[in-house]
């Protein structure tokens, strides 16, 4: 199957971005790591990381048809973005929801998210490796399809 791995904002600065929430990890490492494990599990993998939430809006309309599942952490736009969650339901993309940090014990603004009801699941406060056990569960997934 095809995997789309979407990245909101500022997750082109994780390793510098508040390591000590985010981790050291860098996003070329981990999407390296990820298309790696997609390869090895027999899959194709995509990546995508916009500051904008309407590219990442464009991205899901144009590539989602395509793809099989998606696994999305929308950074700050988890909080606000009534137009991705509709862009993801707009194309049937079945759907993971990946948080580095746990955004349960951080605000109160980072305890809702616009995406959870709509995902098959979420991975949350694990780091860089919620990326990794979320591809895990889309290629179970992908493979008993
Ligand atoms: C985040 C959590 C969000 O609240 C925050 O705005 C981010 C990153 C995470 O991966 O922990 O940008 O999605």
């Amino acid at each position: 199957g095809h995997i789309l791995v979407v990245h909101g904002p500022n997750l082109n600065l994780l390793g510098t971005r508040e390591p000590g929430i985010y981790g050291a990890a860098t996003l070329p490492e981990i999407n390296q790591q990820l298309q790696r494990q997609a390869e090895e599990a027999g899959h194709t993998l995509s990546h995508f990381q916009s500051n904008h939430e309407g590219a990442i809006v464009d991205y899901i309309q144009q590539q989602g048809r395509e793809a099989d599942i998606l696994i999305i952490n929308p950074g700050a736009f988890t909080h606000t973005s009534v137009a991705i969650r509709d862009a993801i339901l707009a194309v049937a993309l079945p759907a993971i929801e990946v948080h580095l940090s746990n955004i349960h014990q951080r605000e109160p603004f980072r305890h809702h998210s616009y995406f959870s009801d709509i995902c098959i699941g979420q991975v949350v406060g694990l780091g860089p490796q919620g990326y990794s056990l979320a591809l895990q569960a889309a290629c179970t997934r992908l493979n008993a399809e």
